[in-house]
């Protein structure tokens, strides 16, 4: 079954159209993520789908009910981390999850037992007593993570749940998202970061401009761009610009020419035919060849394929 399915939203601000007859289908106990740069609509998306916005037109089932017509019914099931952690600074990391427990009508114990518990799954346990104001972004998100899945909510929401953390921060963070997912909670989330998406979804949408553009596993959406990245390298000495001359037509779409690495890389369709022309070609020219392979297009690749720029700036 379904978690969330979205038919046709559109919605729009003024002259913005934020969304684009966005249509999509979640499965239950799966994590999906929504990617796509600064502006592409995601927020947008998942205040509709947490019942924070209505839609200007389509419509949109979380668990099974209707946003519009079962808010109350949608929000008894689901938990929301937003873009920005909303944790009061003048608490304890305790005291925020207790006050948020309480909000949710869990008895005085239950919050007590709850909140410790969450502590120590996010590993703060020993930040517990501090107050929220001398937290590091890190454990920001982390303890504002926490109280989005206090009521252990079947459909949990997470927007954005690492920008801004440097590499070893978000690495912590994923590893309570992964926590999340063996409990089998169905999560959607959204990310700039392509290499968050590959690691944590089994299937993401690529949104840019309100619209997805592309939709699958991160095999399916590689498969998009056809075939293999062939990728060479010369040697320091040798003349790049001459090497794309001689190649850049056997590349399906542009090339890209990196000159710190010494490297040329680009799409190829007919893969063995590529790779033998390349070798013939500069081997007419009499460059010589460092280093030359195939591989799977990055996701990254498949992005710039799709629209044109990176995901990150
Ligand atoms: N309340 C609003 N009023 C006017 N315009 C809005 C409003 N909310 C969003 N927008 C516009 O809608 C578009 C989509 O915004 P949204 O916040 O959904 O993007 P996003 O994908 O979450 O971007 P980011 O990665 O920067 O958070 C943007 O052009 C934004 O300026
Ligand atoms: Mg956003």
């Amino acid at each position: 079954m379904d978690a969330i399915t979205v038919n046709n939203v559109s919605k729009r601000f003024g002259d913005v159209r934020a969304l684009r007859h966005v249509s999509l289908s979640i499965p239950e106990g799966k994590v999906y993520a929504l990617l796509g740069p600064n502006g592409a609509g995601k927020t947008t998306l998942i205040k509709i789908l947490t019942t924070l916005l209505a839609p200007d037109s389509g419509s949109v089932a979380v668990g099974g009910y209707d946003v519009v017509e079962n808010p109350r019914q949608v929000r008894r099931i689901i938990g929301l981390a937003g873009q920005f952690a909303a944790i009061d600074d003048h608490l304890t990391g305790r005291e925020n999850l207790e006050m948020v427990a309480r909000l949710y009508h869990l008895s005085r114990r239950q919050a007590r037992e709850r909140a410790r518990s969450i502590l120590e799954q996010l590993d703060l346990a020993g930040a517990a007593n501090r107050t929220g104001r001398t937290y590091s972004g890190g454990m920001r998100r982390r303890l504002d993570l926490g109280a989005s899945f206090i009521t252990s909510p079947r459909i949990l929401f997470l927007d954005e749940p690492t920008t801004g953390l440097d590499p070893r921060g978000r690495a912590e963070l994923w590893q309570v998202i992964r926590g999340l997912i063996l409990e089998g909670t169905t999560l959607q989330l959204t990310t700039q970061n392509l290499e968050e998406a590959e690691e944590l979804a089994d299937r993401i949408a690529i949104i840019d401009h309100g619209q997805v553009i592309a939709e699958g596993t991160a095999a399916e959406l590689k498969d998009r761009i056809g075939g293999s990245v062939l990728e060479f390298r010369i040697p320091s000495d040798g003349n790049l610009e001459k090497a794309m001359a001689a190649t850049s037509d056997l590349f399906t779409g542009q090339a890209e020419a990196d000159a710190a690495v010494m490297r040329i890389s680009g799409a190829v369709d007919s893969t063995s035919q590529a790779l033998k022309e390349v070798v013939r070609r500069l081997d007419r020219e009499q460059i010589r060849i460092a280093d030359i392979h195939l591989r799977r297009p990055t996701l990254n690749e498949v992005f710039l394929a799709l629209t044109g720029k990176e995901a990150e700036e």
